[in-house]
This record gives structure tokens, C-alpha cells and sequence, in this order.
């Protein structure tokens, strides 16, 4: 049987693939399982933070798996100290928990800004508000976060204590906040899978002021915004405010799973022994992986990554069939005009060039590295395909 006859057999069938094998890549370059190749503007949906079998990350990776690949949390191993610390380094944060996922990471997140509220505030701050159009995961809790009312159905009942706010709209926070007293507004700084769409800055610093100001704690989802995709660390960072708990997953590993959530200085004693855990959350192998990416992310990758994001954004602006385009570094939005994001797809597939989508755009999440040939290379395709 092929692939694709073993996956219709035996697979639940809750994705709704492309008909495309892919069975091996080198960077931004993949190929499929008849040896077409493809340039790669999707990253595993911004997983593959250097494209694929980046050869110093396969070796960081292959000589922890040589070494020791699990052991359980019950020891200490270096590779989960050592991320820990660097990832705190560069943020400065003070603690960090590791799971497997964005939607883990995220769940740590709720926990730990529910438990700072008891401490701190007593009982009655449990609410947390988060945006319409966001995405924070798929368990039953992070789909209550999510603020898009078809993601809650068929499988209620949902965990209790969300209500959304309209992005943008800081009269209706400021009101939501005094109603709810809430323990935490969670956001995401530019939401993906609602459609690429970056917050405002000054919105953004007003909710800090507010937080502040209410004893509300803010916390920031950059399961996909992270680990350099929008030209800086961590996407907080560009906005000028710091969250009191940030998570993250995707891109951190460059393609193994791995979940971070980082506290702050204040928030750092949210979480103690016993209150939370994770049977592989900070597995040595993942973690070794992600050390070797959060060291390569320095300062002048990150403005490599600018410079890709803006070379995009200069090439699309204006160009025929693009009505607009959104997003921050390289996770691009691009709003096509007389065609559908679905349609684009296939075409660009046909042509040998892999893009995804968020709600109607186009959504370009190459890998950060992607060599600038190969790039320019895809984007004549895409433009040639918007154009048509
Ligand atoms: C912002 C955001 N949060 C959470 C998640 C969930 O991550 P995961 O699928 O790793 O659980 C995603 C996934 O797309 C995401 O984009």
C-alpha cells in the first residue's frame, strides 16, 4: 500500500491533506516521494526555523540522542539547564516550565496566571480575556481561550473563565477588566491563524499600562510569533512592553517539540512543586535542539531576517492580484484579489512552490534562513501565480 492508502486506512482523518508527499529536504528545498522539488515558504507551519536537516542542528541533536534521550524530570539534565538559562538571558525572565506543545505552553500559561491571582488577589480572579480572532491550541481549555465561536462546539463543556475583547477596541478591554476583574489578558501580538493580523503598538502598550494599573496580569502567546520569526527574539520585544508570562513551542526547536512558558520576576512564584508537570517537557534531545537555535538567533541573523521580511514586502506591495498585505518579519499575510488563498496554493504547488494560509489571505512563513536566491526564485513564482 502507498502512504496516502495507509493514511486514508488507518489515520483519523482530521486533516484535510494536500496530495503531496514530502520525504526529505535540505534548507528551503524540499522534494517529495517522486523527486519533485520544492521551495519552501510554509516551515512546517513555522516550525523548521532553519529549513530542513540543517546540519548544525541535526548534529546538536543527533549528539544529545547519542548521549541520553530521555530520563524523565525526575533528574536534572544539562541541555533543559542550559536552554532554560539562555532563554532567560536573552529575555529576562526568571523561570521557565518546558512542555511539548503551543497549546501545553499555553495551558501552563492560564495555570500559572491563575494561581499568581490566588496568591496575590485571593479568590474571584480567575477570568482570563483573550481576543476574538485568536488561536492559542486544541485542548478543551486553550479552544475556550480561543475567541472564534466555531471552534466552540461539539465538544463542550468547555473549561470555564474566558471572555474575548475586540482587538483594537481598549474601551471595551478597559470595561471587560472592571466587569471581570480578571487574572490575566492573554493576546498575541500579531494573531496567525486569525488571518496574520499584527496588533497596534499603541494598543498593545495601553494594555500594559492597564495591566499595571488593575493588577491584571499580561500574558503573551508567541507559539508562533516566537523564536525569531518576526525579526526580533521574541515578538514582545519589538513592542517595547515585557509581558509577565510569555509561552512558546514551534519555531523553538527548529523541529522537534518542544513547549517553553517564561515567568517574570513577578510572576516567578506562580508555580512550585507538585502544581504543574510534564512527563517529556524539557526532554534532552528537544532541548539540545533548541539550544543550538536560540544561540544562532543573535543580532545580526535577527536583521537577516528583517532584510528577508522587507525584500517580501517591497516585491508584493503593489503587485497585481495583492489587495493588501499584513503581518510583522517573516510571518506575511497576503489578501489576493479575484482569487482564493486555496486556489493560490495549488497553483504555487503546481509551480513547485509550498505556501499556506490563515482565514483568506496567503500566508508566507518561510524558514529564517531561506537562502536569498531560492527566495527570490519563490516569490517570482507567487507573484506570477497573484498576477494571473
Ligand atoms: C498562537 C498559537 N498558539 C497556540 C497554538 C497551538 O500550538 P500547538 O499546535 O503546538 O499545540 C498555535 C498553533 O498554531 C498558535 O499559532
Amino acid at each position: 500500500m502507498t502512504t496516502k492508502q495507509l493514511d486514508a486506512q488507518y489515520i483519523m482523518p482530521t486533516y484535510a491533506r494536500f496530495d503531496l508527499e514530502i520525504v526529505r529536504g535540505s534548507g528551503a528545498e524540499l522534494y517529495d516521494n517522486e523527486g519533485k522539488r520544492y521551495i519552501d515558504l510554509g516551515s512546517g507551519i513555522a516550525v523548521n526555523t532553519f529549513g530542513a536537516a540543517d546540519p548544525d542542528w541535526v548534529s546538536a541533536v543527533t549528539e544529545q540522542a547519542g548521549k541520553l534521550a530521555h530520563i524523565s524530570n525526575l533528574y536534572y539534565t544539562g541541555p533543559c539547564a542550559e536552554l532554560a538559562a539562555a532563554l532567560c538571558e536573552r529575555t529576562g525572565m526568571k523561570k521557565v516550565f518546558f512542555s511539548n506543545s503551543g497549546a501545553e505552553s499555553n495551558e501552563c500559561m492560564i495555570k500559572g496566571a491563575r494561581r499568581h491571582a490566588l496568591l496575590h488577589r485571593g479568590e474571584g480572579h480567575s477570568t482570563i480575556i483573550t481576543l476574538r480572532q485568536s488561536f492559542h491550541g486544541r485542548t478543551v481549555t486553550t479552544l475556550a481561550a480561543t475567541g472564534q465561536d466555531h471552534f466552540h462546539t461539539e465538544f463542550g463543556p468547555f473549561t470555564e473563565g474566558f471572555v474575548y475583547a475586540t482587538a483594537g477596541d481598549l474601551d471595551e478591554m478597559k470595561a471587560l477588566v472592571a466587569e471581570h476583574e480578571p487574572a490575566g489578558i492573554m493576546i498575541e501580538l500579531v494573531q496567525g491563524e486569525g488571518g496574520v493580523i499584527a496588533l497596534d503598538p499603541d494598543y498593545v502598550c495601553a494594555l500594559r499600562k492597564l495591566c499595571d494599573e488593575t493588577g491584571t496580569l499580561l500574558l503573551i502567546d508567541e507559539v508562533q510569533t516566537g523564536n525569531g520569526r518576526t525579526g526580533s527574539l521574541y515578538a514582545w520585544q519589538s513592542y517595547g512592553i515585557t509581558p509577565d508570562i510569555f509561552s512558546t513551542a514551534k519555531g523553538l526547536a527548529g523541529g522537534l517539540p518542544l513547549g517553553a512558558t517564561l515567568f517574570s520576576e513577578k510572576t516567578e512564584d506562580a508555580l512550585i512543586a507538585g502544581t504543574h508537570g510534564s512527563t517529556f517537557g524539557g526532554n534532552p534531545i528537544c532541548c539540545a535542539g533548541a539550544l543550538s537555535v536560540i544561540r544562532r538567533l543573535d543580532d545580526e541573523f535577527l536583521a537577516g531576517v528583517r532584510a528577508r521580511a522587507e525584500y517580501i514586502r517591497q516585491e508584493l506591495s503593489g503587485a497585481k492580484g495583492v489587495a493588501d498585505i499584513s503581518g510583522l518579519g517573516l510571518m506575511i499575510g497576503i489578501e489576493p484579489e479575484g482569487k482564493t488563498a486555496k486556489e493560490i496554493i495549488a497553483a504555487c504547488m503546481e509551480k513547485g512552490v509550498l505556501v499556506l494560509s490563515a482565514k483568506s489571505r496567503v500566508r508566507l512563513l518561510p524558514p529564517l534562513n531561506i537562502d536569498e536566491k531560492l527566495l527570490a526564485e519563490a516569490i517570482g513564482i507567487l507573484k506570477e501565480v497573484l498576477a494571473q
